[in-house]
């Protein structure tokens, strides 16, 4: 029986996703860090346009302080130079709440 690549790719990237997997709701799992490294991350590792780097918990601390609600509306809406829904059209909350939450480094 001929395998296909694309099996191959998936069993791939099923097995190295694994790890970052935790079984709470907030968790970056697999596929919301697919969706950040295609989206959010364009902007947010280098800070595009003033946008506050990951891992920055100085650049973060303000904006959190604003309440994860506001930061979701202004995820969702867009605010300034951030774009509405990040460039994530697939993105749902709960993925926007854990890339937030990864971002600023709330655990
Ligand atoms: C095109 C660049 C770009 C992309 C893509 C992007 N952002 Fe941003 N983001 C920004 C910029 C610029 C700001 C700062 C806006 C400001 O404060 O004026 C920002 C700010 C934010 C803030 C803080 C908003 C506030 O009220 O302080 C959050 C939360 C955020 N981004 C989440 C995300 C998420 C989640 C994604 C991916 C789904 C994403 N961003 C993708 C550029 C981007």
């Amino acid at each position: 029986m001929r395998i296909s690549i694309l099996t191959i790719i998936v069993a791939l990237l099923v097995g190295c996703a694994e790890p970052q997997v935790r079984d709470d709701d907030m968790a970056m799992t697999a596929a919301t860090s697919a969706r950040w490294a295609a989206s959010c991350a364009l902007c947010h590792v280098r800070g595009e346009g003033g946008a506050p780097v990951v891992g920055d918990a100085a650049a973060w601390q303000p904006r959190l302080a604003q309440g994860l609600d506001v930061l979701l509306a202004h995820t969702v809406e867009g605010y300034n130079s951030m774009p509405p829904l990040g460039y994530c059209m697939a993105c749902e909350r709960s993925d926007f709440e854990a890339m937030i939450r990864f971002m600023a480094e709330v655990r």
